[in-house]
């Protein structure tokens, strides 16, 4: 039975992604990078909530959670959907399995979980990133900048720079480059112009 509109909380759905000068985010089902403050910084975003008790919405192309080191898990805060045609059942440590990335967002729109979800995000890969940039919910996009070429074999969806429009000063956010291991990297914030959030 199709959910009612009341029964549906729109959610803000968010993309977190780094990236490099030529568009570049991963190499054979790795990132080709080694920048452990910048994925730190990945994990704070995704795992923070504005209010004690809510919880965020990960969802993940099945290749990339694969791809992470199981000792990340679990994360506090979060709840993991793995998106896949293929899987029959929920990978270790994830929530939920879900076929395509509407059906994990009206999951987390809908009862039970849309009174304890706060933000949904969007965490790669490639196809993941285009559901979630194409959504009607998209209000944010997270981008770190890696400032040099690496050779990749997967790489961020195009997206419109003056559909989404770069902030100044978000709070959290550091405005200053960065740079570890040799490599300097910026945080960048994406805003939406006109978006439904
Ligand atoms: N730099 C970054 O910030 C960043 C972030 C994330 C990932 N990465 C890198 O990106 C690479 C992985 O990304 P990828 O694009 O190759 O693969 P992926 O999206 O992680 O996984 C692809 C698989 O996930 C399932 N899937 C993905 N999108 C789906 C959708 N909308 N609906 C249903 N199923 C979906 C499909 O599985 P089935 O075939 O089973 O249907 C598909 O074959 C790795 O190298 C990783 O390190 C980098």
């Amino acid at each position: 039975m199709e959910k009612s509109r009341e029964e549906v909380q729109q959610k803000p759905v968010r993309v977190i992604a780094a990236v490099c000068r030529n568009m570049g985010i991963g190499k054979d089902g790795k990132l080709p990078w080694h920048l452990p403050s910048e994925f730190q910084y990945f994990l704070n975003n995704v795992t923070k909530v504005s209010t004690p008790g809510k919880m965020n919405m990960l969802i993940w192309g099945k290749l990339c959670w694969y791809s992470h080191p199981q000792t990340i898990f679990p994360l506090p805060n979060v709840l993991h959907v793995v998106l896949s045609t293929t899987l029959t059942t929920v990978p270790d440590h994830a929530h939920f399995l879900c076929q395509d990335f509407e059906s994990a967002v009206q999951l987390a729109a809908g009862p039970p979980l849309s009174g304890m979800i706060e933000t949904i995000w969007s965490v790669g890969g490639t196809q993941v990133y285009k559901d979630a940039l194409n959504h009607p919910w998209c209000d944010l996009v997270y981008l770190t900048d890696i400032m040099a070429d690496f050779d990749c074999n997967v790489f961020f969806p195009d997206f419109d720079r003056t559909v989404f429009k770069e902030q100044e000063n978000v709070p959290g956010v550091p405005k200053e480059i960065q740079e570890e291991n040799g490599i300097k990297y910026k945080f960048q914030v994406f805003k939406k112009m006109g978006g439904a959030v």
